[in-house]
This record gives C-alpha cells, sequence and structure tokens, in this order.
C-alpha cells in the first residue's frame, strides 16, 4: 500500500469514527428523557419513537395477580393494579410491597423505550389493601365533617402511606352523590348532597397536591401519588340503589347532582377519571362517548386519562364478555383511555390491534389516548424517578396520621338522641364510675370498624391489623378505678347479676363492598337489634352504630337512652370515646337523611316526600367537659 492510499484509510477511519460517536451521543440524547425539555417537546418526541405495539401496551392495565416482569417487558405494558385485597404476601412489609412494585416496574424500564409504568391501588379510606396503615373514616363519615381542610390532609396522609409500598396512583376519591342507602357503596359517597360532595374534592389536592395552574392534570412529585375521582358518572343515583344499576334522570337532574363534582376535580387537576359501571337511561357509562368525550374531554376540557372500571368494558354487554371486540370497540371509542382489563390481558391487546389495524379505531384516538397517559407519567416525575426506594416505608401507620384519623372520627360523629328526656342527657359519660358494660358484635372488632376494602375486598372480621377496637378506647377512656366489663351478647342473668351504673353497645352492619353491599330492607343483622333490646331494657344505654348508611332504627328508638351514628371510623377507635366521654364535644351534622321506613325510600333533602326520622343536617351537640 502507497502512502496516499494509507492515508485514504486513514481519512476513512476518522470519519466511520465520528460517525459512531455522533450516533451514540445521539443515542444517548433522546429529548423524551430530558426532564429540561418542555413536556409538549418530550410528548412529541417520545410519541414519534413510538409502535403500535408500544401504544397499545400503554393502554393496558393488568392485575398484579397475573404480571410478572417478564410478561411486563414482554407485552409492553404501561400499567399494573392491586385489585381489593391483592397484595404480595399477607401482612406485607412496605419494603415488600417496594420489591414487587420495583420488579415490575424494572420489567417496563427494560424495554426499549424504558417508559415507566404506573401502579394503582383502591387507597379509598387510607392505604387500605396494607396491613398497619392507617384506616381514615370511610365517605360517609367525612361529609358529616363539613370540613374540606381535615380530608385534605388525610389525602396527604394517604398519599404518603401510599408511597411508603413503592405506589404512585390511588383509585380515589369516590365522588358519587348517594341518592338512596340502599346501594352497597353507600359509604363510598360523601353525602346525598352535591354541594357536599363538591366540597371533598379537596381530598384530591391532599393526594396530588396543589395545582398551580387550573384544569392541568398535576402531581406535585415523590410525595403525592395520581388520583382518580370516580366513578363517572351518576354511580350514586341508579334505580332502587342497584349497584351498577340504572340512572334514570333527565339530563337537567343528572347535570345538576352528580355533574358538578367532576368539574371540581378537573379544575384541581384530577390526573385521572374512572367510568362507572352503571348507566345513564339505559346506556352504559363505558359506551357513552357523548359523556365521555363530549362532555368530559370537549366541554370540560379534562386533560388527564379516562380509566376503566374492572373488567368495565366486559359489561358493556349483557351478558358480560359476551362480544370482547365490540366492548373494546365501543368502550376506546366511548374515550375509555386505560383499560383496568385486567385478567386476560393477551386478549384485550390482540382485540384493540386488530380493531386499530383494520381502522375500526382510527390511529388519531390511539395517539390521543397515549398522549393523556404519557402527560400523567411525565408531570408526575415517573420518568426521573420509576423506582422506589425504603424512604418512605416510615410513613405507613405513622402516629401523626393515627391522631390525624382520631380527629377526623371525632368530627365523624352524629349525636341522634341524648337522653330519654332532653333535660336528662346521657352523654357525655362520666369517666369515673363503679362498673360500665361494654357489648355489642362491634364493640372488639377492628375488622368491623373498618368496612369493606379494608385488607380484603369485602372487609374482614377480627383484630386484623394494627388500631384500637372501641372496647379498648372505653378501657383507655376511663378512670383506673372504673370496672370495664365486657360481654358482647349478654343475657338477662348476666344483667341482673351484675350493677352495672351504664352501657356502651357497639352494633351495626357486617362489612361489605359493591353488590354484596346492596339492601332491601337496611335493618341491621341478629344479634344486634336483641343486644339493644336485652341490654336497653335493664341498664341505662348508649348505642354506638357502626354502618355504612342510616339503618333502621324506628322500632327500638324508644328503649334507646342515647344513639350515636359512627359509621364506618376505621382503626382509631379512641376517636368515640374522645367524644363519648366528652375530651370533646359531638359537632356531626347529618351529611344523609335519616329515614322511618324504607318504604319512604329514595328520599334525599328538598324531596316533596320528605319525612324523615331524622332530617339532613340534624346532629345534637354537647360541650367538652374538659378543655384541651
Ligand atoms: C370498583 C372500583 C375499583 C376497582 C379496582 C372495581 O370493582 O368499582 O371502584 O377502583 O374495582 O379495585
Ligand atoms: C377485586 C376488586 C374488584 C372486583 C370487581 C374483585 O375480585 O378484588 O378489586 O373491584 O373484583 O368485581
Amino acid at each position: 500500500m502507497g502512502y496516499n492510499s494509507m492515508g485514504k484509510v486513514w481519512v476513512l477511519l476518522m470519519m466511520v469514527m465520528m460517525w459512531c460517536w455522533a450516533s451514540m451521543a445521539e443515542a444517548e440524547y433522546m429529548r423524551y428523557k430530558d426532564p429540561k425539555q418542555r413536556l409538549s417537546v418530550r410528548l412529541n418526541d417520545l410519541m414519534k419513537r413510538m409502535t403500535l405495539e408500544e401504544k397499545i401496551g400503554q393502554m393496558t392495565q393488568i392485575e398484579r395477580s397475573v404480571a410478572s416482569n417478564e410478561d411486563i417487558k414482554k407485552h409492553l405494558i404501561g400499567s399494573v393494579l392491586s385489585g381489593g385485597g391483592s397484595v404480595p404476601s399477607k401482612q406485607a412489609t412496605p419494603e415488600t410491597w417496594v420489591d414487587m412494585v420495583n420488579d415490575f416496574q424494572k420489567g417496563a424500564l427494560s424495554t426499549r423505550l424504558g417508559i415507566p409504568l404506573i401502579y394503582g391501588i383502591d387507597a379509598v379510606h387510607g392505604h387500605n389493601n396494607v396491613y398497619k396503615a392507617t384506616i381514615f373514616p370511610h365517605n360517609v363519615g367525612l361529609g358529616v365533617t363539613r370540613d374540606p381542610i381535615l380530608v385534605k390532609k388525610i389525602g396527604a396522609a394517604t398519599a404518603l402511606e401510599v408511597r411508603a409500598t413503592g405506589i404512585q396512583y390511588a383509585f380515589a376519591p369516590c365522588i358519587a352523590v348517594c341518592r338512596d342507602p340502599r346501594w352497597g357503596r353507600c359509604y363510598e359517597s360523601y353525602s346525598e348532597d352535591t354541594e357536599i360532595v363538591r366540597s371533598m374534592t379537596t381530598l384530591i389536592s391532599g393526594l396530588q397536591g396543589d395545582s398551580s395552574e387550573k384544569g392541568v392534570p398535576f402531581v406535585d412529585g415523590q410525595q403525592k401519588v395520581a388520583a382518580c375521582a370516580k366513578h363517572y358518572l351518576g354511580d350514586g343515583g341508579t334505580h332502587l340503589g342497584t349497584n351498577e344499576g340504572n340512572t334514570i334522570l333527565d339530563s337537567k337532574k343528572l347535570f345538576s347532582i352528580h355533574m358538578p363534582a367532576y368539574n371540581d376535580s378537573v379544575i384541581k387537576g384530577v390526573a385521572t377519571i374512572m367510568t362507572s359501571y352503571s348507566s345513564w337511561n339505559g346506556v352504559k357509562m363505558h359506551a357513552n362517548r357523548n359523556l365521555v368525550t363530549n362532555y368530559l374531554k370537549k366541554k370540560l376540557k379534562f386533560k388527564g386519562f379516562v380509566i376503566s372500571d374492572w373488567q368495565g368494558i366486559d359489561r358493556i354487554t349483557d351478558p358480560p364478555h359476551a362480544n370482547y371486540t365490540y366492548s373494546i370497540l365501543a368502550g376506546v371509542n366511548a374515550g375509555i383511555d386505560m383499560v383496568m382489563v385486567p385478567m386476560n390481558y393477551t386478549e384485550f391487546i390482540d382485540g384493540l390491534t386488530y380493531l386499530v389495524k383494520n381502522k375500526f379505531i382510527p390511529m388519531s384516538r390511539i395517539d390521543d389516548v397515549v398522549r393523556r397517559i404519557l402527560r400523567v407519567k411525565f408531570t408526575m416525575g415517573l420518568f426521573e424517578k420509576p423506582l422506589a426506594d425504603y424512604s418512605m416505608a416510615k410513613y405507613l401507620g405513622h402516629q401523626e396520621h393515627r391522631d390525624l384519623a382520631r380527629e377526623a372520627v371525632r368530627k365523624t360523629l352524629v349525636l341522634l338522641k341524648n337522653g330519654k328526656s332532653a333535660s336528662k342527657p346521657l352523654l357525655p359519660l362520666p369517666k369515673r364510675t363503679s362498673k360500665i358494660l361494654v357489648a355489642g358484635s362491634h364493640a372488639d372488632n377492628i375488622g368491623y370498624q373498618c368496612g369493606g376494602w379494608t385488607l380484603e375486598w369485602q372487609g374482614l372480621s377480627g383484630n386484623v391489623t394494627a388500631g384500637t377496637t372501641i372496647l379498648s378506647a372505653v378501657e383507655k377512656a376511663v378512670d383506673p378505678n372504673t370496672k370495664v366489663i365486657y360481654n358482647e351478647n349478654p343475657n338477662q342473668d348476666f344483667l341482673k347479676s351484675n350493677k352495672f351504673d351504664f352501657a356502651i353497645i357497639v352494633v351495626g352492619e357486617p362489612p361489605y363492598a359493591e353488590t354484596f353491599g346492596d339492601s332491601s330492607t337496611l335493618t341491621i343483622p341478629e344479634p344486634g337489634p336483641s343486644t339493644i333490646k336485652n341490654v336497653c331494657g335493664s341498664v341505662k344505654c348508649v348505642v354506638v352504630l357502626i354502618t355504612g348508611r342510616p339503618v333502621v332504627v324506628q322500632p327500638f328508638i324508644n328503649n334507646i337512652d342515647a344513639l350515636v351514628a359512627a359509621w364506618l371510623p376505621g382503626t382509631e377507635g379512641q376517636g368515640v370515646t374522645d367524644v363519648l366521654f366528652g375530651d370533646y364535644g359531638f359537632t356531626g351534622k347529618l351529611a344523609r337523611t335519616w329515614f322511618k321506613s324504607v318504604d319512604q325510600l329514595p328520599m334525599n333533602v328538598g324531596d316533596s316526600h320528605y319525612d324523615p326520622l331524622y332530617p339532613f343536617g340534624f346532629g345534637l351537640t354537647t360541650k367538652a367537659t374538659k378543655t384541651t
């Protein structure tokens, strides 16, 4: 080789090296990964790179029980959830949760584009699937407080507990306006009154943080989680209170009763909204393009993503899943962005791929979907910090959160009756006395106190997680010399052979969730009514009701000396005794109408046939006997 050709090779080599270096630099610099770039730049850059397969993956939410690192990678899955009670292991620690979520996340990060997944869970009264989490009162109680700031604080505490387990997304709040307590989810609703429900959308700001820009999805970093206003629309208005039923209303009423809280949620920057299983005038909400796309997205300008409910698109047909391809078509074209499949996800992915490839669903719809999902993921900083560490584990069941829950419990209590005559009130109870009786199926049962959506989907019975039962709260509250005798369902001999100064009876509904809670009778099951009858027949008594809604009390109300509605207070039973024994006064006002008999239902404040036992807004008060 001559000198000249040697030089040529040298130049060529240099050129190749430079090209390699340039393309390496290009591979290193991907605009969408650069947090310094504007959101729109990142979005456009990432969208340009994505294949149809990758886009469909973003739309797919699968259940953790069918998820694995490898499958997430292989199918490019964009989201995973825990259904009710779906946990990595029984009594799993926050660290175990973090490891599980991170393992799934690593699957997502190892894909070509490394788009992080978002993990969702029902944290509807605290981080309720998780052992030892703080369990706050269910929404039915929170409506009573009329305290949006308290509810915001609950949102902030819940966000920290959710992040403690490595999770970034909560399917809360439920902003249903429950118009009929026969509905099994009535306790997930703050009130029958639209204005109260609206005021409680502060939970969103607690979960996500305060947005400075109105109406744009917003999650303020690592201490906050994406929220989900659910279930859009009219879930609380179904005929006879049937779960997943049909809401029969003219549009004026639908919009004035059920829509306003969605408007507020959008303005507060809610990241996601979940569609309702229910129908409006016979049309399934999961297939209602007019309300989901035209109203929510176009009119209200919602820019976050719409998520389906669990197998919600399956239920577009009757029977469910009768024509899944049609379900995907109807749901996605209606405006659902992310589909909570959540089990048989390859069927969903194949079906959706077919529909897009054959132009039944336009590519523009898919691009709109993916833009919405990625906007939320970018906004919340998921790309910058996709993996969790153990540093937030300490927030789970934190004492400050338990104190907050206890305060909330105090404010959720409604005093319905106090003394057989107003001049002889029974409450507040004295702490120093000789002997008191605590009775009833719900007196020593944390699971019952918490209700449905606690550890398990349907809730549990027994002292199944950390917390204080009402019985132990009584023991802690009274003077050390006061004898507390507990008997769940005492008989006459027992009652006669003891000389009790008074009795605290704690009875109510067993836990339930969704359709299992639908009830046409609204009675509390035995032995509740007999315990009331027996005990109140021989001892001065206060009855504390643990229920998800108003229940039938008229038959025994005259035998009772005092009656307290405590709803589903959660783990912090001391909130109940704080008020019973007068450290704090009763302040709660009914956020629901207390009916006389079920044949009056539905009956809400403002109705022409309004004839309640206790009206909306009712609640006796007491003064604190000690200043705290
Ligand atoms: C419920 C939703 C819940 C979802 C995930 C559904 O059955 O209706 O409220 O978020 O399950 O658990
Ligand atoms: C899940 C819940 C879900 C329900 C819907 C249950 O198996 O655990 O999260 O809401 O199914 O039917």
